[in-house]
């Protein structure tokens, strides 16, 4: 192993910088060659490669987004589109491939990993959406942000006494929603993975109006619906209106929690000491607090288990 690259992809997430800043100074530290590739598989494909030094990331452990800048590359999903990007890691006489980035990402790399360049998956999305580790790099400081929206949401949503409905991310996965509701003391939380009916979060409602709690907050995550249809049908079951906030892009970015700096910097570590081991096509990923590797193919076919015990406890804590 001489020379390796790295690249992030997919959705940015906070954190991913200091998985880069991990992966390039692990790298140097064992007399490897670094490069940056740009743009996500869009840059690999347009040869968008630059030699990293240890200042190239000085100042980034911090910062939220990406360095490197991401992209979504339908290209890469065609047989041409591999080959292209094989063949551009072969002139650049690139030996190991390291790519941060979501289930998608994944799916690239996986298949990048069947020629001589050996590949290794970060897991960088706030969704937290991949089955073969607890946590993924981006979705504590998301969680984070979420909760620290729901605060400020609660004080004016208690002053007017409002029912207010927040619409968080996490595509088909509805653990920003369940982390921050649980965390936020959210009335109800929708998800993708429960069904739900609005009679009875109306009944749930009109008992708390009842009981002298006028105010309520809705955690809805994109998978489970919108928002602003949500506030019809509550409107048109039970009379009661509402106010919506879409949280939207803010929960992409912002200063990476501890807990994703750490994350990142040991699994950007993990995933250059794998590729000096000689390991290939491995997904790095966190369970129950160690670090581990699997195999990516493995990773990919793994069907997240929604936490049904933290749902119930949810439900329990908001009667
Ligand atoms: P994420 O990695 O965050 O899940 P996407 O699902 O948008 O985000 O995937 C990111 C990129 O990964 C896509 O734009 C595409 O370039 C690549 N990708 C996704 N699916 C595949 C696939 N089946 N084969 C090859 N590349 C893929
Ligand atoms: O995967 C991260 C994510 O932010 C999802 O939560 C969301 O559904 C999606 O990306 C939004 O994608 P785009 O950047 O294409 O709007």
């Amino acid at each position: 192993m001489k020379k390796i690259g790295v690249l992030t992809s997919g959705g940015d997430a906070p954190g991913m910088n200091a998985a880069i800043r991990a992966i390039v100074r692990t790298g140097i530290y064992h007399d490897l060659k670094v490069v940056g590739i740009q743009r996500g598989y869009t840059g690999l494909l347009h040869g968008e490669i630059k030699e990293m030094h240890i200042a190239s990331v000085g100042d980034i452990i911090h910062r939220g987004g990406t360095i490197l800048k991401t992209s979504r590359c339908e290209e890469m999903k065609t047989e041409a589109g591999i080959n292209k990007a094989i063949g551009i890691l072969e002139k650049n006489e690139i030996d190991g491939l390291i790519v941060i980035g979501g289930d998608g990402s994944f799916q690239g790399i996986n298949k990048l990993g069947r020629g001589n360049i050996k590949v290794m998956g970060l897991p960088g999305t706030i969704d937290n959406d991949l089955a073969y580790t607890d946590y993924t790099i981006g979705f504590d400081t998301a969680v984070n942000t979420v909760l620290d929206s729901i605060s400020k949401i609660r004080d004016t949503s208690m002053s007017h006494e409002k029912v207010t409905i927040i619409e968080v991310m996490g595509r088909h996965c509805g653990d920003i929603a369940l982390y921050a509701g649980l965390a936020g003391g959210a009335e109800s939380i929708l998800v993708p993975e429960e069904q739900y009916e609005v009679k009875k979060i109306c009944e749930k409602m009109l008992q708390g109006r009842k009981r002298g709690k006028a105010h309520n907050i809705i955690m809805l995550a994109e998978g489970r619906g919108s928002a602003a249809q949500l506030q019809k049908e509550i409107l048109n079951n039970a009379g009661i209106e509402s106010r919506v906030t879409v949280l939207g892009y803010l929960q992409r970015g912002g200063v990476p929690t501890a807990v994703d700096r750490i994350l990142a910097s040991k699994m950007g570590a993990m995933a250059v000491n794998l590729l000096i081991e000689g390991k290939s096509n491995r997904a790095i990923g966190i369970k129950d607090n160690h670090l581990i590797n699997i195999d990516i193919m493995e990773a990919l076919t793994k069907r997240k288990v929604f936490d049904q015990e933290m749902y119930n406890l949810s439900q329990i804590l908001s009667i």
